[in-house]
């Protein structure tokens, strides 16, 4: 008899960040986990000093302060709010810890975020990745799979890698074909990015159904990944559920201040959704007269699509130059780069790289 694992957990393969450093190379510049490159809200960084005290005690459990600063912000009410200090991974981790069963069948896309797959095989459950040949969320595909074992459908609404999204009316086409004791998780970690009339993050739908949720992240137009807080908008149920199974303290009272600072600073967030807008379609247009293929995405990067071959010898060219992107074969995309939209000086040298790169 040896310790052993539950099925499935031998088949992950760790998920590996993106990387920040280059062998070599003094002075980088990290694009590779779209990350704000604003950074966080004054006002997060100074609440960061003033909450950093008081540190022998345990925080209030619920996470409180910052389910009511969430509240407000989008007129939600807080009891339906879950929050997490371990980013909005945990509460994707969590929800397929409460709702699989092995043999269950969970569905997502194709080139999706990898972390879907990793929760599938850590409760014995089978991943069912729907065909996307256009990059994007195949909602017919997806119901053309759905079978009585479909017990999970994440949507990552933005996708990440590939910066696609699909509409409200697809997605609530996509509800419409679920059992109502199948849970469809609304990833929405690049909502605030989004300037498509077609879109919702998914408040409006969980506020109609029993069986959606929608997570969120303060580690993207926040720009406080190192803090890592997540949060969760969910029918009671579901977040009764949740609140049994997460951590009593799972929040800090830093991460509480840090994060409700961070919400209701409006002006910092339209400040980056702005500076995203900008340099997104500055470089979709530059990158593109290169001849390069690269996706329309209404995240903080862009996929960028290389001739066969060529993309690990950009990868390498680029991180010559302390130019770091992402790598993104492990997402089944072995001819792309993503690109995470950086400050106006890191875009233009990324840019002229990739000019040099093309014309070598
Ligand atoms: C689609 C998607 N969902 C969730 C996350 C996780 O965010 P965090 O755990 O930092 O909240 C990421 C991070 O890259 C992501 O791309």
């Amino acid at each position: 008899m040896t310790l052993t694992p539950k099925p499935g957990i031998l088949d992950i393969t760790p998920y590996v960040g993106g990387r920040a450093a280059v062998a070599g190379v003094d002075k980088v510049i990290k694009l590779s986990s779209n990350e704000s490159p604003l950074g966080p809200s004054p006002h997060a960084v100074e609440a960061l000093a003033k909450s950093s005290h008081d540190l022998q005690f345990y925080p209030e459990g619920s996470a409180q302060i910052l389910r009511e600063a969430i509240g407000e912000v989008y007129g939600l009410d807080p009891a339906r709010i879950v929050a997490s200090g371990d980013g909005s991974d945990a509460l994707l981790t969590m929800l397929a810890n409460a709702y699989l069963r092995p043999g269950d069948e969970v569905l997502f896309s194709e080139h999706d975020f990898i972390l879907y797959k990793i929760a599938t095989f850590a409760n014995s459950a089978v991943p069912v990745e729907i065909p996307d040949p256009k990059l994007r969320f195949d909602v017919d595909a997806a119901l053309a799979r759905v079978a009585p074992r479909t017990r999970v459908v994440f949507v990552a609404n933005p996708n990440n890698p590939t910066g696609s999204y699909i509409t409200h009316e697809e997605m609530r086409r996509l509800h419409a074909g679920l059992s109502p004791d199948t849970l469809l998780v609304i990833d929405a970690a690049y909502s605030e990015y989004v300037r498509k009339n077609d879109y919702e993050p998914g408040i409006e739908m969980v506020s109609h159904y029993p069986n959606v949720v929608m997570t969120r992240t303060f580690s993207k137009v926040h720009g406080l990944a190192g803090m890592r807080i997540g949060w969760t908008y969910a029918p009671a149920a579901v977040c009764d559920v949740l609140n049994r199974i997460r951590g009593p303290f799972n929040v800090t009272m830093m991460q509480q201040h840090v994060a409700a600072a961070a919400i209701r600073d409006r002006a910092h967030v339209e400040r980056s959704v702005a500076h995203n807008e900008q340099w997104k379609g500055w470089l979709t247009d530059e990158i593109r007269k290169l001849g390069l293929t690269v996706n329309e995405s209404v995240g903080n990067f862009i996929l960028i699509q290389f001739p066969k071959g060529e993309a690990a010898k950009a990868d390498a060219f680029l991180s010559a130059r302390g130019l770091i992107l992402r790598a993104v074969g492990n997402y089944g995309l072995p001819d792309a780069l993503r690109l995470t939209i950086g400050l106006a000086d890191d875009n233009q040298r990324v840019v002229a790289a990739l000019r040099d790169f093309m014309s070598r």
